[in-house]
């Protein structure tokens, strides 16, 4: 644990260096999402490769990017913000060390605020392929102990969905007239996806949405001080709630199919959250 924050306080020094300014917010993007990058402005781009330590990712639709930027938009700018353009899930290398590498990252280089997203499968009975959900709590099935700072063990479990940003989520949704659904996301460890009876047994303890990351960057986070927010693409229903045989690619085809929405609504946001006149 020493050396897996020793690692991310080098590759923060690394990074610091090379992107020149600091950033408020960091994006952690899930499958087929990264595409929010592409619309900052005056863009820094690091490939996570060249950074020292960062973890190699092996899944299709995870690029491997660290993209430092501003938002425009109307007069205004975005504070600064860094977004992940790929990460590591735990099935990858068995390591909870290098699927909380970016966050670790993000909390060296000294964020305020980290939004995290993903695709998942839908088990709510009230949601739909293309459908975004607010992550309002989350259900830990694999496990596995996030390593949280000393100061926070044995204290309850952080707000990992922050009420401020909470309401600027709800507010551009609003204000954008996009559908914003609201639910408990279960992680899983994967990598093959559920059978139609654990599906049965999440809905029962309480979960809307099942994936195979997310929970344990806004734990660490969340934990560690830093406002946390989490939105899942549902990019299918999940096993015998619907649909056919799931595949990734139908995970990324979906993605790909609401991501100018998940951008409009991510861009909003940020610009109600962070902007100040350009
Ligand atoms: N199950 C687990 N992980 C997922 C799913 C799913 O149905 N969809 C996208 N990620």
């Amino acid at each position: 644990m020493r050396d897996s924050l020793e690692a991310a306080a080098n590759a923060a020094k690394f990074v610091a260096d090379r992107l020149g300014r600091k950033p408020e917010v960091a994006l952690i993007l899930g499958s087929g999402l990264g595409e929010f990058a592409e619309t900052l402005s005056d863009a820094n781009v690091l490939n996570t490769k060249d950074v020292p330590h960062y973890p190699p990712s092996t899944v299709p639709g995870h690029a491997g990017r660290l993209v430092a930027g501003v938002l425009r938009g109307n007069d205004r700018q975005s504070g600064s913000l860094l977004v992940f353009q790929g990460r590591t899930h735990f099935y990858e290398s068995g390591r909870l060390d290098d699927v909380l590498f970016p966050a670790r990252l993000a909390l060296a280089l000294g964020v305020t605020t980290l939004f995290v997203t993903n695709a998942a499968g839908g088990i709510s009975r009230s949601l739909r392929p293309g459908d975004l959900m607010l992550i309002r709590d989350t259900i830990n099935l694999t496990f596995l102990r996030v390593p949280v700072p000393p100061d926070a063990r044995r204290t309850g479990p952080p707000d990992i969905c922050h009420p401020h940003l909470r309401q600027a989520i709800t507010e551009s949704a609003a204000r954008e007239k996009i559908p914003l659904k609201e639910g408990v996301y279960c992680w899983v460890k994967g990598p093959s996806y559920e059978t139609a009876a654990e599906i049965d047994m999440l809905a029962t303890i309480g979960g809307d949405a099942v994936g195979m990351s997310t929970v344990p960057e806004l734990l660490l986070a969340a934990h560690s001080g830093v406002r946390t927010a989490g939105i899942s693409l549902i990019s299918n229903f999940a096993t015998g709630r619907g649909g056919g045989i799931l595949s990734h690619e139908e995970v990324t085809q979906t993605a790909s199919r609401v991501t100018a929405t998940f951008v409009r609504l991510l861009t909003s946001t940020l610009l109600s959250l962070t902007s100040r006149p350009a």
